[in-house]
């Protein structure tokens, strides 16, 4: 396992679509493995492929600091709720940033494991929000586009969301 380079926003790769994964070769294998290393040396809870240079449907999420990390290969959101957070994001490919997106609260999508099997999972509010962030990265989209009111530093405090501010954020 090693480490990657995150791309950060500016670079083209960024705004590019992911191919759906039809083999888990033991080139993917050895990718998830450095993702998942690159994630926790960068302090991050979720990383897509495409931000460390693959333009693959590949996820992984980790929403509580320390526990499980997810790994979803393609990814498809199946429902979304209608009931919609603002919440805390950053991007690992955004360094020092962070901003006020809304998303959806609730969510279910499809997605294969690791031996890729294909399961349903439901998430709501940090995971869904993981998720969401994860898989517009996928489609070539940052948080950035989104954000409600303007980006702000990393250490500022966003009136309104004072105690979020210890969240770990990036993805
Ligand atoms: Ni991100």
């Amino acid at each position: 396992m090693s480490t990657r380079i995150v791309r950060t926003i500016g670079d083209e790769i960024l705004k590019k679509k992911s191919k759906d994964v039809v083999e888990l070769s033991d080139r993917l294998k050895e990718l998830i493995a450095d993702m998942k290393e690159t994630m926790t040396e960068s302090k991050g809870c979720g990383l897509a492929a495409v931000q460390v240079g693959v333009l693959r449907n590949i996820i992984i999420v980790q929403p509580e600091e320390g526990k499980e990390i997810y790994t979803f290969i393609n990814p498809k959101i199946t429902y979304m709720s209608d009931e919609k957070e603002e919440g805390i994001e950053g991007c690992l490919s955004v360094k020092g940033k962070k901003g006020i997106v809304e998303r959806p609260k609730k969510i279910r999508f499809t997605a294969f494991d690791e031996d890729m099997k294909e399961s349903e999972y439901e998430a709501e509010d940090f995971f869904a929000r993981i998720v969401l962030h994860e898989v517009d990265h996928l489609n070539g989209n940052l948080y950035v586009e989104k954000i409600n009111g303007r980006l702000y530093d990393t250490e500022d405090k966003i009136p309104g969301f004072e105690d979020d501010e210890d969240e770990k954020d990036n993805k």
